[in-house]
């Protein structure tokens, strides 16, 4: 086996059996060939030996270790002595420990006693991890192919090493602001007068941002088509949405109906993946026998580009990528791995060893079509790879409807913020599984500070708009929604911030306290920034919870008093919010300043920094609307126990 290493001040790269990344992260990065093995590499044990047709790779770790990544998981967030496979899968619904789901991402951090090891192995193929069962001291990881690279980071602090990653992969783009209020979808919303009066009984309840349209919109389920049917006049029927202040966002998969008298499959000829024989290959999706353009390629890239364009010249404002892992409708919902994808070098390459680069290109290409038309880019994937976060927001897919669900979503979402995606939420209410109000209302509660806020559910589910619920649960659910937008300017700000820095949004306890090895089983709080910790009720029936605080001073939002951690307290607020000494926050047009620091904020339109030194705040107390205090967290201040 040959391999080379580069050296950069954030990362070693070792590229095995000389190869040519699909995805292309450090290209533009200054690299130094080195020829010693760097010391990171031999202090963790580093192996790499053939195996079947592909490598295996080791990394010892502390028997005690914590490992955190991976990207979306069906898990709760330690991946240690739990096995894995990285190859985006449609799994027809999932509940907790279904492996894998839609969007793995091959980039974890080991962690032990305030010392952090982080691996990204950059191959799109299918990888297996294994940390800890087979061997209890080592992470391997194996390949289905030989060649492929691995970076590993040379910080040694969980959030160094994350930033790092982002500096490789790439910073997440910036949504648009009506992108992150409540929005509304269901498979599928249609006709159009229906859309028009979901929306006027909303507007009798609470705000609506943006309304998703599923696959009913289509002309037999063809790409960039409307059924002139049910969405005739679609001006009108646009004019009538954004008139009464709602978006639009459509649904768009990858799959093009083969059909001779379809304009667009016919345009798309020679740019479809094919079989091994350089047949088109072709499989039953939603419109029955479909091709796959062939997003690797770039002048599909441009084809599809073109398409996009069109469509969201009409008034679209925002574009939804379905069963882009990619899925087709068979037992396993993959592809053949055989198939053949034409790489922009004119080099031909199996479907297997690059299917998760599949929704990356297809969302790249996407993104740049919003680009070109100067218009704000706003795409919700469900697929991705490593780097999807440039493109677009993700959403966890088709979760089924339970309370264990509502806590398992916590993981996912701040997972995958960790492993780079930090604009994400889950399906309120649930995909799958009838909802009763109650369970609806608590997931409008957990979600609070999700980026993504939108309800949806499955075809012939229950309906779950909250204008239909009795009273009491419709209330409820208006004041978690009111709440969340009296946060909207902190949730947006941290967003910002996660664009601008490249850091994560929201986040475990433990990513924010990697060395509280309780934080580590906290699965039902999450934070958002790096001040505001939430623990929302979740439990059935039940109107309290234990609430675990971390080491340091805390200030609970809604009383201001001091409490110090680590500690576990019983909470029986309704929205238990707690914020870090040294924060700062955004509620009610008000810039909250606790402690001191420097913080960086968005508002109005503009980017903000807040510097405090405990006394005052250095800013005018005015900033565009936005009244400016120093929230006093004085010694004098009751401890609570
Ligand atoms: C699968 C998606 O995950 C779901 O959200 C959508 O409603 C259906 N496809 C139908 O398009």
């Amino acid at each position: 086996m040959k391999f080379d290493i580069f050296e950069t001040t954030d990362y070693y790269k070792i590229v095995v059996n000389k190869y040519k990344p699909v995805i292309d992260f450090s290209s533009h990065n200054t690299e130094t060939k080195i020829s010693e093995i760097p010391s990171i590499l031999s202090e963790y044990e580093f192996e790499i030996k053939n195996s079947g047709d592909g490598l295996q790779m080791f990394f010892t770790f502390e028997i005690s270790s914590h490992i955190l990544g991976l990207g979306e998981k069906a898990y709760g967030i330690d991946r240690k002595r739990k096995k894995f496979l990285s190859v985006n899968t449609d799994p027809n619904g999932y509940s907790r420990n279904k492996d894998p789901i839609y969007l793995p991402i091959p980039f974890f951090v080991q962690i032990f006693n305030g010392k952090a090891l982080g691996v990204f192995i950059n191959y799109p193929g299918e990888l297996k991890f294994d940390f800890g069962v087979e061997i209890y001291n080592k992470t391997s990881i194996t390949s289905n192919d030989r060649a492929l690279e691995i970076f590993v980071f040379k910080s040694r602090t969980v959030h160094e090493i994350v930033e790092a990653y982002f500096r490789l992969t790439g910073k997440p783009f910036l949504p648009p602001e009506w992108s992150i209020g409540h929005t509304i979808s269901r498979y599928s919303y249609y006709p159009k007068n229906e859309v028009i009066k979901i929306l006027d009984e909303y507007a009798k309840v609470a705000p609506v941002e943006a309304v998703y349209l599923d696959i009913h919109y289509m002309d037999g389920y063809r790409l960039f088509t409307w059924n002139q049917d049910i969405f005739g006049d679609t001006q009108n029927f646009l004019e009538q949405v954004h008139k009464r202040g709602a978006k639009i966002v459509t649904i768009v998969d990858p799959s093009i109906k083969s059909d001779q008298n379809y304009k667009i499959f016919r345009e798309g000829l020679g740019h479809y993946i094919e079989t091994p024989n350089e047949d088109i290959y072709y499989q039953k999706m939603w419109p029955g026998d479909s091709v796959f353009p062939d997003f690797l390629n770039l002048s599909t890239r441009n084809f599809w580009k073109e398409c996009v364009k069109k469509w969201l010249s009409q008034g679209v404002d925002g574009i939804w990528l379905d069963m882009n892992e990619p899925t087709i409708l068979t037992e396993s919902h993959l592809m053949d791995g055989n198939a053949i994808h034409h790489l922009d070098n004119g080099e031909k390459i199996q479907h297997s060893k690059v299917r998760n680069s599949y929704p990356y290109y297809q969302n790249m290409a996407t993104f740049e079509a919003f680009k070109e038309l100067s218009k704000t880019p706003f795409i919700l994937s469900r697929s991705g790879y490593a780097g999807i976060q440039k493109f677009a927001a993700v959403w966890t897919g088709d979760n089924i409807a339970s309370w264990d669900d509502i806590k398992l979503q916590i993981s996912i979402v701040t997972s995958l913020s960790i492993s780079g995606v930090s604009v994400t939420g889950c399906d309120l209410g649930g995909f799958f599984g009838d909802t009763p109000p109650e369970m609806t209302s608590a997931y409008y509660r957990m979600a609070l500070f999700f980026p993504i806020y939108r309800n949806h559910k499955i075809i012939n589910g229950n309906d779950q708009e909250i204008f239909l619920f009795p009273s009491n649960v419709r209330k409820e659910i208006v004041e978690s929604i009111d709440l969340r937008y009296d946060f909207l300017d902190y949730i947006y700000s941290m967003l910002y911030r996660s664009h601008k820095e490249g850091v994560p949004s929201v986040s475990p306890l433990a990513y924010e306290f990697p060395d509280d090895n309780d934080a580590y089983y906290i699965e039902d709080e999450y934070m958002l920034g790096s001040g505001l910790l939430y623990a929302p009720q979740i439990y059935e029936g039940k109107q309290s919870r234990t609430v675990y605080l971390p080491s340091g001073t805390w200030i609970d939002f809604w009383n201001r008093k001091i409490i110090n951690g680590p500690i576990y307290i019983n909470e029986s607020q309704k929205y238990p919010i707690y914020i870090k000494k040294d924060s700062c926050i955004v509620y009610r047009k008000k810039v909250m300043v606790y402690g001191t620091g420097r913080f960086l904020l968005y508002l109005s339109g503009n980017e903000i920094i807040i510097n405090s030194d405990g006394e005052k705040v250095e800013t005018d107390s005015e900033i565009h609307g936005y009244s400016v205090e120093l929230t006093a967290t004085s010694p004098s201040s009751h401890s609570r126990s």
